[in-house]
């Protein structure tokens, strides 16, 4: 059964960037072997990342990040049986909106997130995503 989580959590104070390029790396070879793919965004203070794959590779993944004191304050919001997967290509893309240089993907300030989405991307995830990066990027 395919199976997509989302969740947001508040990354540890003073988290750096060699610590989440770290994430980034082990996370990136790990749902590579385990065919998971997603979606993290950040800006400096809260994470949301949307995993999808088998449930059993998708639970055993989130049981290990809802351990992670690399961040704190794990809330779920989505866990749904799905039928396609929203981020096929990607084995953990990454987008940062307060330094969008920093993220994997090349963007522009100010980019809708709808361009930096695959273009199918479900609407209800494209509305989370969107909420989560406008909201955070009116924080001072
Ligand atoms: C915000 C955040 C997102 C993460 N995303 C993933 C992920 O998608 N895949 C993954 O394998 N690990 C991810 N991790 C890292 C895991 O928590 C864990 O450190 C990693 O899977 C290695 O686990 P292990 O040390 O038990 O082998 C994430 C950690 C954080 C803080």
């Amino acid at each position: 059964m395919l199976y997509r989580l989302v969740y947001v959590s508040t990354a540890r104070e003073g988290l750096t960037d060699e610590e989440i390029g770290a994430i980034l790396d082990v996370s990136q070879s790990n749902n590579h072997e385990r065919y998971l793919t997603g979606f993290l965004a950040h800006n400096g203070r809260h994470f949301m990342q949307a995993l999808e794959g088998a449930r059993e590779e998708v639970d055993a993944v989130f049981s290990r990040i809802l351990q992670d004191d690399r961040h704190f304050g794990v809330v779920q919001i989505v866990g749904e049986q799905i039928t396609k997967r929203a981020f096929p290509d990607w084995a953990m893309n990454y987008f940062r909106a307060d330094d969008p240089a920093v993220g994997t993907m090349v963007v522009r300030y100010n980019d809708p997130i709808d361009s930096l989405l695959p273009k199918d991307t479900p609407r209800e995830l494209l509305h989370l995503f969107t909420r989560f990066l406008h909201i955070e990027s009116l924080t001072p």
